[in-house]
């Protein structure tokens, strides 16, 4: 009999500090049948600890996205669309080929001024207010407003769908994140009618609903509308907390901080530990055993799910050694922040210029910057890892 780990049993405890439960199932092995916390929907899974095994299932092709093929959807494919993180090859390749060339490194490089203006508009309204919550003034705002101008999301209710968004990646409840998820379905139905109404417009959305209309075949309503949900959320939920986690490990670890400050050609690395050490995701999205397979010597059998776990790889010390070190200057490639093989983050280029051009800002600005109090609730659900709020002063 397979032993099965309730990860419900660890508690609250679990949420906030996930890494020494991970670290205990490491030591057992690379692979584990875990029953997640109720309310996720998906209540039992295989989930992959260890660094290889993790990057090996990443670019396993028999590991497979479409969940239909083993009988399972998700809300986001019943209620708004399918989109990349749902699909397999073929059409993976030809919605990921639509929209590769708005993301490049060189596009993103395009996009750093604006990007520097965004943050310098936002530093100047927090800054003399002397404390704020970082979440709220800051890694929010930054990524959201990008996204939306490059995808030509026009001036949305922010709060309301701030609240929408984090409900779909980290639910509260079945009942709240099925709500959340149908409002999204009609807030992306009308974006997009009103999108093809105003005709061209140079921006990303606008090129795709011309796809649309010219190909049918290329991109049916229901891809266009998965399309822009998942770049939308995809686009901002995660970057908010590489800015939010970043900044925190950097400001309860005083002596890298210090390194940083005095040497911003760090920068970079910098960001890479923060996406090692506290990347936002905390799990790949599922993927599923399209024939029966060995992972880590662990057999799965046909049909059932797999989820990758990015922090738990992050931490293993074969791969990362004194994983549990935050060190701005360790050599930390291969990291899967960003996911691995052809499911491999989008925007990753466009994340990293984000997350470098605000905490270079936020340091450069606020000398004295420091936390004041204690983060506020991690996020619940197995997706992402990050705080709700984040209480700093200056
Ligand atoms: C720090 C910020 C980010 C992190 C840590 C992150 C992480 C990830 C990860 C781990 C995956 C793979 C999921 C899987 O294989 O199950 C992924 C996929 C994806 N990400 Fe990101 N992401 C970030 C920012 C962004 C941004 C800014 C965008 C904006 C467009 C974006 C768009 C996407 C898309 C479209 C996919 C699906 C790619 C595919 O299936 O081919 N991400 N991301």
């Amino acid at each position: 009999m397979t032993q099965v780990i309730d990860l419900g049993e660890f508690g609250d405890g679990f949420r906030r500090d996930p890494h020494p439960v991970y670290a205990r199932l490491r030591e057992l092995g690379p692979v584990h049948r875990v029953r997640f916390p109720a309310r996720d929907r998906h209540h039992e899974s295989w989930l992959v600890v260890g660094y290889e095994e993790a990057r090996a299932a990443l670019a396993d092709p028999r590991l497979v996205k479409d969940g239909r093929r083993v009988g399972t959807t998700f809300l986001d494919e019943e209620l708004i669309g399918r989109h990349l993180l749902v699909v397999d090859p073929p059409q993976h390749t030809r919605l990921r080929g639509l929209v590769t060339r708005a993301f490049t490194a060189r596009r993103v490089e395009e996009l750093r001024p604006r990007i520097q203006e965004i943050t310098d508009r936002l530093l100047d309204e927090m800054l003399p207010r002397g404390r704020a919550d970082l979440v709220e003034s800051l890694a929010y705002p930054l990524p959201i407003t990008v996204i939306c101008e490059l995808l030509g999301v026009p001036e949305l209710d922010r709060a309301e769908f701030r609240k929408l968004s984090t409900e779909v990646v980290a639910p509260t409840s079945s009942e709240s994140e099925y709500d959340a998820f149908s409002r999204l379905a009609e807030y992306f139905t009308e974006l997009i009618e009103d999108k093809r109404r105003a005709g061209p417009g140079g921006d990303l959305l606008g090129d795709l609903v011309r796809t649309t209309a010219e190909d049918g075949d290329r991109l049916s309503p229901q891809e266009l509308r998965g399309m822009a949900f998942l770049l939308l959320i995809a686009g901002h939920e995660t970057t908010v907390n590489l800015i939010g986690n970043g900044v925190l490990a950097l400001l309860t670890h005083p002596d890298q901080l210090a390194a940083l400050r005095g040497d911003m050609s760090l920068l970079g690395g910098a960001v890479e530990e923060m996406l090692r050490y506290e990347g936002p995701v905390e799990n790949a999205t599922f993927r599923f055993a399209a024939e029966p397979l060995e992972i880590g010597g662990t057999p799965i059998a046909a049909g059932e799910a797999v989820l990758v776990g990015l922090t738990a790889a992050g931490h293993d010390g074969a791969r990362h050694p004194d994983p549990d070190r935050f060190d701005i200057r360790r050599d930390n490639r291969g990291h899967l922040a960003f996911g691995h093989g052809i499911h491999y983050c989008l925007g990753a280029p466009l994340a990293r210029v984000e997350a470098r051009t605000a905490i270079r800002s936020l340091l450069e600005r606020a000398p004295g910057l420091a936390l004041d109090g204690g983060p506020g609730d991690w996020l619940p659900g197995m997706l992402m890892r990050g705080v709700r709020t984040l209480p700093v002063r200056w």
